[in-house]
């Protein structure tokens, strides 16, 4: 199996547990993405059970959203009703779409599910593929090395309860910039275990790759309050353009 095939796997099974309420309320993600969409369309990719894409589509913005995971998907399908979301299972490293997007998005720190550097790069060019003139790539994701993505290796505890305890346990390679972990939950029925592997990205080295791929930085933001990003903040939310649409910053729309 490929690293397509296997996270399909591991998302249909964790679909009926994926705890969305954890990433933070999704309502201000949607507010900046429609400030920054204009009017859309917008791609997703990694869209899930559409934790974003539905409070987007509730503020008239189309999203078309790819995804690995048909598990993840049908809960989408399932909640979407009248809402303008789109959903096709492909690829997020390997795809192409007939249409082109003022807006595609990634967020929640799905961008380092792709596991290599490979991986990544062909995820951009698919994305500067798809982008509309002046259109732009929004990538959120934990900086590497802050208090939101300790670069150690370690057992980590998550919660404990009464009846439960959740630890991380993480093995960090410095050289392929990979953090394998298993996330255990031990419980009165026994243990459960979650693989994860993430390849993160220096914020020079995403730029650098963005750029290989013929997209420029617009915008670095550390939230969603899209507050300019300084240095040691734990997530950034970074704004990429096609390179040949030189002009306009946000500040202009
Ligand atoms: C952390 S969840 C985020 C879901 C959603 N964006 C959110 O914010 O709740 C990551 C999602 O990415 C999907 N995914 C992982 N690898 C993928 C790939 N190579 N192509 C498309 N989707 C992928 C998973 O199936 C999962 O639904």
């Amino acid at each position: 199996m490929g690293e397509f095939e296997d996270q399909a796997a591991l998302w249909d099974e964790w679909a009926p547990s994926y705890n969305e309420a954890s990433l933070g309320p999704a309502k201000p993600v949607a507010e900046a993405l429609a400030k920054i969409a204009a009017d859309g369309p917008a791609l997703e990719l990694g869209i899930g059970a559409g934790r974003v894409a539905l409070p987007l589509a509730r503020r008239g913005i189309t999203v078309t959203g790819l995804d690995a995971s048909t598990e993840m998907t049908r809960r989408l399908v399932e909640r979407r009703g009248d809402l303008p979301v789109d959903v096709r299972i492909a690829d997020m490293a390997a795809f192409g779409v007939p249409d082109r997007y003022p807006l595609i998005y990634v967020v929640a720190g799905t961008f380092y599910l792709l596991t290599t550097r490979e991986r990544q790069m062909s995820c951009l060019r698919c994305c500067a593929q798809a982008l509309s003139d002046g259109g732009r790539l929004v990538i959120e994701a934990a900086v590497p090395g802050s208090s939101a993505l300790p670069l150690e290796s370690g057992v980590f505890v998550r919660s404990v309860g009464q009846d439960h305890a959740k630890v991380s346990v993480v093995a960090h390679d410095p050289v392929t910039q990979t953090l394998r972990s298993q996330e255990v939950r031990l419980h009165g029925e026994g243990l459960r275990l979650r693989p994860v592997t993430r390849r993160y990205t220096h914020l020079s080295e995403l730029d650098l790759m963005a750029s290989v791929a013929g997209l420029r930085l617009e915008a670095r933001y550390s939230g969603w309050t899209l507050d300019p990003y300084a240095a040691h903040q734990p997530r950034h939310i970074s704004v990429y353009s096609v390179a040949r649409e030189l002009g306009s910053g946000l500040g202009d729309r």
